[in-house]
């Protein structure tokens, strides 16, 4: 046990510090700088139907499916296809609309979800294109798709997923740039993508450096009973996954909501008790982000916020901020959300709990 740890105390701090290398793995090989592609050997001779696929829909439970969100939002901003997210759980129960025209990717750490088994095979059964972004190599996802890709993020133990989110998403960026380079995106954007995927183990290594420092916020915040995170555009499926790892490890509530649906409803909890984390980096909706912050501010909620490396107007309006590198707008969640594994985890420990096996939960749901 304590080997397989690497000298950790646990295996999901392991597998957050292990993201430099396991982001690597996922992309190694993959890259063809000079075209500015990315080269799948699992997706080949798929190319030109996924492309022409009327639309894709990404099927997916628990993290993955938050994989599958931001997944959403690259497909449809660079590969220009519509793209519908779902839980595979209600995709398998409604009467989803699914056709040979339609190209349906699977997402699944273990490759063994009982619910996305069965949407997959339902999916199959209507004659779509089925695709699965795996970790487990042979397990039954991947063996029933008609391709896919796997994601190489070597085994994953904890069962609050870490390294394996970061590596779907770098495939799915992958896939992106793949489907991208055939549509309108040039030739210097495909390169920039993969310059900055290649620069990413180095960011995210940076980010990790930070980890006393996000230890002592989470003894600040211990006490919390309720967490909000907001975040906006490719941050907001990156709220929804630091509030999931702080529930499923620490026990706290934790909701996690595009900045803008505050006023929809949220605003009226927040108060001095309730921590609200801001996913605020320098993109297109930055400035709306700021105004959301002003609002929380305006009601004595503290703020933690997740914001570039030289953001200097977030820092005066909020109580502290978490500073990550830059990178291309669809590989921000990869950076973002890690500063938010690392507050779970450290909240989670200094509560006592069993951070690598919480209660209730499995690592893979292999039954309804
Ligand atoms: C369980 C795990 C989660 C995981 C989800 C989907 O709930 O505890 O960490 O995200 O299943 O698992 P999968 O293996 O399909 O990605």
């Amino acid at each position: 046990d304590a080997i397989t740890k690497g000298g950790y105390s646990h295996f999901m701090l392991k597998e957050i510090m292990d993201q430099p290398e396991s982001i690597y793995n996922s992309m190694r090989g993959r890259l063809v700088f000079d075209e500015g592609i990315a080269k799948l050997g699992g997706l080949q001779g798929f190319e030109d139907r996924i492309l022409n696929s009327r639309r894709i829909l990404i099927s997916a439970c628990g993290t993955s499916w938050h994989a599958g969100l931001v997944g959403e939002y690259m497909l449809e901003q660079f590969a220009e296809i519509p793209v519908e997210v779902d839980y595979a759980s209600e995709f398998r129960y409604r009467n989803p609309i699914v056709t040979k025209d339609d190209t349906v990717i699977f997402i699944s750490q273990s490759g063994e979800t009982a619910d996305t088994l069965a949407a997959l095979k339902e999916a199959k059964k209507k004659g779509a294109l089925c695709l699965g972004i795996c970790n487990v190599v042979g397990s039954s996802i991947a063996r029933e798709s008609h391709a896919g890709v796997y994601i190489h993020a070597g085994p994953e133990i904890g069962v609050a997923s870490t390294k394996a989110f970061t590596s779907q998403l770098v495939v799915l960026s992958l896939i992106t740039l793949l489907l991208a380079r055939r549509k309108s995106m040039s030739l210097e954007e495909g390169r920039e993508v993969i310059t900055e995927l290649q620069s990413l183990p180095e960011k995210v290594e940076k980010i990790l450096k930070q980890n006393s420092l996000i230890e002592e916020l989470a003894e600040k915040y211990l006490l919390a009973k309720n967490f909000l995170y907001l975040g906006r555009g490719y941050n907001f499926p990156v709220a929804l996954e630091g509030a999931l790892k702080m529930k499923e490890i620490s026990y706290i509530h934790a909701e996690g909501y595009p900045a803008a649906e505050m006023k929809h409803g949220p605003i009226a909890l927040i108060d001095y008790d309730m921590p609200v984390i801001f996913i605020a980096t320098k993109d297109f909706v930055y400035d709306k982000v700021v105004s959301n912050i002003q609002e929380v501010k305006a009601r004595k909620g503290r703020i933690i916020a997740i914001v570039n490396e030289d953001d200097t107007q977030i820092e005066k309006m909020v109580n502290h901020v978490i500073r990550v590198p830059k990178t291309h707008s669809i590989l921000t969640p990869i950076l973002t959300v890690i500063p938010l594994q690392l507050l779970a985890y450290h909240v989670a420990v200094k509560k006592g709990l069993n951070v690598d096996q919480p209660r209730n939960l499995a690592k893979s749901v292999t039954v309804e």
